[in-house]
């Protein structure tokens, strides 16, 4: 029998158990559910009576969130503390959930982060470790994670790429280029999964007030463009829930940053590509 077979067979079991013990139980996973917009889309979902799978590195946080979570909306939390850029990383979440018996019927692919400057400006070690995080571990988890969704009546990936996603930008090349992986790869899937339980979206927020720039290490002149369009991250949040459950294929954040994509569709690539390179030299 092929590992997929046998995956499939596994998980009929298992829901076939449940069905008969009146147990049956799904879960969202988020990676990134600690802060900013992965904890706003936790929180919304919670809201909405879904159990939580929450994943990030802060184990404190994470234990206060479920903590918060399950004792605010009477609803099943557990979670992992893990960094995702650990290329073993999206299998130890997977065996982690078939461990504990967690049927996941919603995959939200979020952690992610930038790196803002010259491509020289960081070391090889650096740059990598953000494609990891933002492009290899999201596929993985897709991977991984199919057929458990496929397994479910109606299942949902919903992946965070970024408005960045829309063009190339100088002093943040690599990272808008995760985030068009991210896009292309969503939107590849989605078609790919059209005839089965899997719904696949992707949201591209524009700026958002999260520790984010923090880590980007943006400097004055992005900071000060980032803060007249800021949304939060609970906005964000509630845009991205919506247009999952709606099976939106994508969906940028904000009416200026719709604007923004268009406009970087519509200009020539060298002047969008100049003008961003002011906000982030
Ligand atoms: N904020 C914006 O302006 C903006 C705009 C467009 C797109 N986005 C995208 O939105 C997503 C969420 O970002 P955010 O703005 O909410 O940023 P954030 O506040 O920095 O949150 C990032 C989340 O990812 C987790 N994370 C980061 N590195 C990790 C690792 N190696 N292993 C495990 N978890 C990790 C963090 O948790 P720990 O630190 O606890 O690990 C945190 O929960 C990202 O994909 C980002 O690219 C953000």
């Amino acid at each position: 029998m092929r590992k997929n077979e046998t995956e499939v067979l596994f998980f009929r079991i298992i829901f076939l158990n449940q069905l008969n013990h009146g147990s049956f139980m799904t879960f969202t996973l988020i990676t990134g559910a600690s802060k900013g917009i992965g904890k706003a889309i936790a929180e919304e979902l919670g809201k909405r009576q879904h159990n939580l799978l929450l994943i990030a590195r802060s184990e404190k946080i994470l234990q206060e969130q479920v903590k918060k979570l399950s004792g605010l909306y009477k609803i099943k939390t557990d979670y992992l503390a893990i960094d995702l850029s650990a290329p073993g990383a999206p299998e130890d979440i997977y065996n982690w959930c078939v461990e504990k018996n967690y049927s996941v019927d919603i995959l939200v692919n979020n952690a992610g982060y930038g790196l803002s400057g010259s491509l020289d400006k960081y070391d090889e070690a650096e740059n990598i470790n953000m494609m990891q995080l933002n492009m290899i571990t999201p596929v993985h988890l897709c991977q991984l994670f199919l057929p458990m969704l496929r397994q479910q009546q109606k299942s949902y990936i919903l992946n965070i790429a970024s408005s960045a996603a829309y063009q190339a930008v100088p002093y943040l090349s690599i990272y808008a280029a995760t985030k068009a992986f991210i896009l292309n790869f969503s939107r590849g899937l989605r078609q790919e999964l059209k005839k089965t339980a899997v719904s696949v979206t992707c949201i591209s927020p524009g700026a958002t007030d999260t520790e984010f720039v923090v880590r980007a290490k943006i400097g004055e002149k992005g900071l000060k463009a980032a803060n007249k369009l800021n949304m939060t991250p609970e906005t964000v949040a509630t845009i991205a829930v919506n247009a999952m459950f709606a099976g939106k294929a994508e969906v940028i954040t904000g009416f200026v940053n719709k604007l923004g994509a268009f406009f970087a569709w519509l200009l020539p690539k060298g002047f969008v590509e100049k003008t961003a390179m002011k906000m982030y030299e």
